[in-house]
């Protein structure tokens, strides 16, 4: 017989004690840990460990990996340029974003190149089948099936060897093999490993769907996202149609890369051109407006930084961000009172990109200074003019990477003035009959731009 022991096991990180514990010493949770239990008579040893030999770096030949395209340029974009075999990917995001609405629409893509399986824990072939109605599917290699089992769902797989395959979601896969519930972090965790195993043997790629936990990571332990070689978050405003798909994590590209879509009645639509949406809807003329130059990965996007200086009513003033960074927020004001003598001390602050975009760049600083200064003296930055560059801590404005690029798609959407670092401004060759303005410190950078 063998024995069952219990433990509790935090579902944030994965933590175990052998006691319940109110808070994970760990990860600082509170009320996070949950009883799971194992057999302890089953060694559990890695299975994909085999004995290998050790060999020469240079003696080893180097294979490209095997890309398919699912036909959603945005996805394969964020992907590394598409779907490479034998690859796993984890799509996070909120309930009703558009994960399963997404992946249908990748699989039938995919659906070009042979048969493909979608696995459903959560709801029923019919239901399935009228979002595939809506979406317009037609296609006769989809292969539905409601299965929670791995055993099921691997078995189903290894008969069916599809060309690729979606677990929606991951939370609701579970293996017998773990006593503890579905989703889980046990549970989680396994099926991933395993599924992971089956990818590299069978060299299907797999999509796992991950639900989002209250705090915006994926449920189940951060071990997920060290399993499974692509993590993708899909994210959006529910009050707003469209929808970013952003690389967290890529064994096969580059992270940061965004695809950017928009949620019609139809499904997912691309968008192609992502900066011309960003600034839509753009007030002209109006104090604490800028529009900075900034870079997802490869890709420049034009996108309008707002800002709201305002009296403060409280003693403590306040200060909030969303889409930026908050201590950078408060860095930068600090540079603006020091360096350039503006008095925020006693004003709040609230600072927002548009869009639900977030930008963690640098390049993002001189938007900041430029709106913040913009809104408290209450002047408009002429709407033909965008920012970029880093401020630093003594008030001087820094070159950054990739000035060129920004250039060019602000010359596309009919830009005509670009404010940004002397050092970045004066190698610039091909200035696309923009007019190029470089700042070296804050005092210039706000000439410069209120005019
Ligand atoms: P869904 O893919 O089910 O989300 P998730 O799997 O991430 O929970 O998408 C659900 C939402 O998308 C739902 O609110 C309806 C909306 N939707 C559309 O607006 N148009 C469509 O064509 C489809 C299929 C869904
Ligand atoms: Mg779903």
């Amino acid at each position: 017989m063998p024995k069952v022991k219990t433990f509790y096991q935090c579902q944030t990180c994965g933590y175990t004690s052998p006691k319940w514990l109110g808070k994970c010493p760990d990860c600082g949770e509170w009320n996070s840990l949950v009883e799971e239990r194992k057999e302890t008579s089953r060694v559990s040893l890695p299975t994909h460990f085999r004995k290998s030999e050790p060999q020469l770096l240079s003696s080893i030949k180097a294979c490209d990996e095997q890309r398919t395209s699912t036909g959603i340029k945005e996805l394969d974009r964020v992907l590394g340029g598409g779907v490479v075999t034998g690859s796993v990917a984890l799509v996070g995001g909120d309930p009703g974003i558009g994960k399963s609405t997404l992946l249908l629409q990748a699989l039938s893509g995919l659906s070009r190149y042979g048969q493909v399986l979608y696995v459903s824990g959560e709801e029923s072939p019919e239901q399935i089948k009228i979002r595939a109605e809506r979406l317009s599917i037609n296609s006769d290699d989809i292969v539905l099936l409601s299965e929670t089992s791995l055993r099921g769902i691997l078995d189903t797989a290894l008969k069916l060897t599809p060309k690729a395959m979606v677990i929606d979601s991951i939370q609701t896969a579970y293996t017998e093999e773990i006593l503890s519930a579905p989703g889980s972090v046990s549970q989680v965790r396994e099926c991933a490993a395993k599924l992971m195993i089956f990818a590299k043997k069978s060299d299907i790629p797999v999509f796992l769907v991950g639900h989002v936990t209250k705090e915006g990571a994926i449920a189940g332990p951060r071990v997920l996202e060290h399993i499974v070689d692509t993590v993708l978050y899909f994210e959006g405003d529910r009050g707003h149609s469209y929808r970013i798909l952003r690389t967290v994590k890529n064994r096969f590209g580059s992270t940061n890369e965004i695809g950017v879509f928009e949620m019609s009645d139809a499904g997912l639509r691309e968008i192609e051109n992502p900066s011309e949406l960003f600034l839509l809807e753009r007030p002209l003329n109006v104090s604490g407006s800028t529009v900075v130059a900034a870079l997802e990965g490869t890709r420049p996007l034009m996108v309008e930084i707002q800002s709201l200086v305002s009296q403060t009513n409280f003693g403590m003033p306040r200060r909030t961000t969303i889409g930026v960074d908050f201590n950078r927020v408060n860095l930068l004001a600090a540079v603006l009172e020091k360096r350039a003598g503006l008095h925020l001390g006693g004003m709040d602050i609230f600072v927002n990109v548009v869009g639900g975009l977030r930008i963690i760049e640098p390049a993002v600083d001189l938007g900041i200074i430029s709106t913040v200064a913009s809104s408290l003296k209450d002047v408009p930055i002429d709407p033909k003019t965008f920012v970029f560059g880093e401020v630093g801590l003594s008030g001087e404005i820094r070159a950054i990477a990739q000035a060129e690029v920004r250039i060019k798609e602000a010359s596309k959407i009919g830009f005509k003035r670009a404010v940004m670092p002397l050092g970045n401004a004066e190698k610039i060759k091909n200035s696309l009959g923009l007019e190029i303005i470089g700042v070296k410190d804050v005092e210039g950078t706000l000439e410069a731009v209120l005019t």
